[in-house]
């Protein structure tokens, strides 16, 4: 795993004095206390290429190994080329076939599973798979609903084989696009946040439930929960479908903000870097996001 986060932080009273809001509101509604905002010269993929170089040299994996890079946005430098192949082109990773991931902040969970897919049917060894968004330059910094939510950042995996008994031991992916007007991308982002709400603490307890179930694991078996940063209201309801200690969810949304595809592997780079998860815990990672789209993952940790 790797991560990249941009040096500029923008706290709750700095918003303060730009809109109508308070530290107060935003702690109690959301938890978050601050986000990283990356400045004009660092664009999306800059990041995206700062957390896939740490990703790769903590697996001790050379770029020229990949047989495919995907990188999870909803915030790409254009429409094309992707960030994927710009970061291919970057990390000189001149074997590897290239292509971006739309599913918002479940982008990352979608991204992992599909590597999943070829490294089992042995069509690559190594999959880089990157969540990464610079939500600043699509959000409404004059709108408090949503303004005091999001942050930029990029986070990475490698997803290769590792041995038996650990890894990937199920997934689930999800979407209801009926549910696509309650958070979107216009001109800026524009989210019905009540509605979002109700979705979110309802899917994010039944998946992670689910990939358990799917893994043939009760959810005392689990050891750590990491649901996308979004807002820790939501991420506590999951918490607590699952029976888990506080101290066994992994938290960043305080220092990041949501930073949507990058959220998850931002928060376990941290985690892992920290201790909170060792070599063979069952980890559940789960998310949801615009689409509406959601997905989970329950993972034996370790190579
Ligand atoms: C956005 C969210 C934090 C709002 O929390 P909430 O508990 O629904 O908010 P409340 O009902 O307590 O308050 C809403 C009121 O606060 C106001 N408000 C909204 N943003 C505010 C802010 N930044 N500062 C102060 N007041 C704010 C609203 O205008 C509204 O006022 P009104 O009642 O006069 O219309 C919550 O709905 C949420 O987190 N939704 C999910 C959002 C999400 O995760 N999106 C990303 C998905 S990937």
């Amino acid at each position: 795993m790797g991560k990249y986060v941009p040096p500029t932080v923008l706290t709750n009273e700095d918003l303060e004095k730009r809109i109508d809001t308070s530290d107060e509101w935003i702690r109690s509604r959301t938890g978050i206390e601050e986000r990283r905002i990356a400045d004009n010269e660092t664009n999306t993929s800059d990041m995206a290429y700062e957390a896939a170089k740490e990703a790769l040299e903590s697996a001790n994996i050379r770029p020229d190994q990949l047989g495919l890079i995907l990188v999870a946005t909803v915030t790409p430098d254009y429409t094309f080329p992707s960030v994927s192949t710009m970061i291919q082109e970057r990390l000189g990773a001149k074997n590897a076939a290239a292509m971006d991931v739309s599913a918002a902040c479940a982008g990352f969970i979608y991204g992992v599973v599909t590597a999943k897919q070829f490294v089992e049917s042995g069509a690559y060894e190594y999959v880089l798979v990157v969540g990464v968004e610079k939500l600043s330059k699509i959000v409404d910094w004059e709108d408090r609903n949503t303004a005091v939510l999001f942050g930029d950042g990029a986070g990475a995996t490698v997803v290769g084989k590792v041995s038996e008994g650990r890894g990937i031991l199920s997934f689930e992916l999800g979407a209801d696009g009926s549910g696509g007007k309650h958070l979107c991308h216009k001109e800026f982002i524009e989210m019905n946040g009540r509605e979002v709400f109700k979705f979110a603490v309802r899917q994010m307890g039944e998946s992670a439930l689910s990939v358990a179930e799917k893994a043939g694991l009760s959810k005392d078996d689990v050891d750590y929960l990491v649901p996308h940063q979004a807002n820790i209201r939501i991420m506590e309801a999951s918490r607590e479908r699952l029976g888990l200690p506080v101290e066994k969810m992994s938290k960043s949304v305080h220092k990041y903000g949501n930073t949507s595809a990058a959220s998850i592997p931002i928060s376990l780079t941290d985690d892992l870097a920290e201790g909170r998860v060792k070599d063979d815990d069952v980890v559940v990672l789960v998310g949801f996001g615009g689409g509406l789209t959601w997905g989970a993952l329950c993972i034996k940790w370790g190579k």
